[in-house]
């Protein structure tokens, strides 16, 4: 069994962005630029987004973070993103979500330019990559497959079982690993909350991704020898010793599982930070001018 150590991966990932950076500036070209919106003081959102702002720091990037409170409109919101598509000084910017219950979360990613669409949302970019043309694909998607590719996992050929249907991770992973070329090839199948008899399809996996949101789902029994499980899930359980007064917990049981693993992801340090460093690289693509 190989642990696949995203941690590991996304420092690489980002010395090699950061390396870039100061090739650009150098040549005096402006810094890439990332601009963020978020809404409201929602615990995840603010940790994402000072994530965000973190990695920004460490690629090289300049940053802009612009904050609203719970009450803003949906008008108002709409203007910012207004802005932000003709600020010409923006190269890329994401608006935080989830957003307050009156916004069309789809109202919001519609209105992006899907040229500074780093997150890989608008419909423009979803469609792009679904008949594989140059896109920014989704952060957690693009992470998934770069673990792959950067562990040599075989993919070619072989069965993929996705667990989970959202349209943030599990359609579009199963979009990607059915793509032609590496790492793609694959026979996909994806499962969700109607399928019967889930564990007898997982079983079959030589890569399984498990994408539901449900910890511990994934236990030992459903897992094939040999299997490479992909984990990310990462849901937030009460743990009074920590300081934040939880822990990411998975969707499979890493303890059970692990062992009859070629590779698996762990949570946290597995898929989590590539999410990011996806980000980061979809923000370089867009300062380059690569998708248009
Ligand atoms: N909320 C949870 N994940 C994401 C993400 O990747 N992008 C944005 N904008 N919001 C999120």
């Amino acid at each position: 069994m190989e642990l696949i150590d995203g941690k590991k991966v996304s420092q690489d990932i980002k010395a090699e962005i950061s390396a870039e950076v100061q090739r650009m500036v150098t040549n005096g070209e402006r810094r890439p630029h990332l601009a963020a919106v978020l809404v409201g003081h929602d615990g995840g959102s603010e940790t994402y987004v000072a994530s965000k702002v973190k990695a920004c720091e460490e690629c090289g990037f300049r940053s802009t973070l612009i904050r609203f409170e719970d009450d803003v409109t949906q008008e108002r919101l709409l203007e910012t993103v207004d802005e932000l598509n003709r600020d010409p000084e923006v190269d890329g910017f994401i608006v935080q979500l989830p957003l307050p219950r009156h916004i069309s979360e789809q109202a919001v990613i519609e209105a992006i330019d899907y040229r500074k669409d780093v997150d890989g949302f608008h419909p423009v970019n979803v469609g792009r990559m679904s008949i594989g043309l140059p896109c920014f694909v989704s952060a957690t998607p693009a992470g998934i497959v770069e673990l792959l590719r950067r562990y040599n996992v075989p993919t070619r050929g072989k069965k993929c079982v996705v667990v989970g249907r959202s349209n943030i991770v599990g359609k579009p992973v199963a979009t990607l690993m059915m793509q032609k070329g590496y790492p793609g090839d694959a026979t996909v199948t994806v499962c969700h909350s109607a399928t019967e008899n889930l564990a007898a399809v997982t079983r079959e996996a030589d890569i399984l991704i498990a994408a539901l949101g449900r910890p511990l789902t994934i236990t030992a029994d459903m897992v094939k020898e040999g299997a490479t499980v992909i984990d990310v899930g990462t849901t937030r359980v009460p743990d009074s010793t920590r300081k934040s007064g939880f822990r990411l917990r998975g969707d499979v049981d890493f303890d059970n599982v692990a062992p009859k693993c070629s590779f698996i992801t762990p949570v946290p340090g597995g898929v989590g930070p590539m999410t990011i460093v996806s980000l980061m690289r979809n923000t370089l693509l867009a300062a380059t001018h690569a998708i248009y």
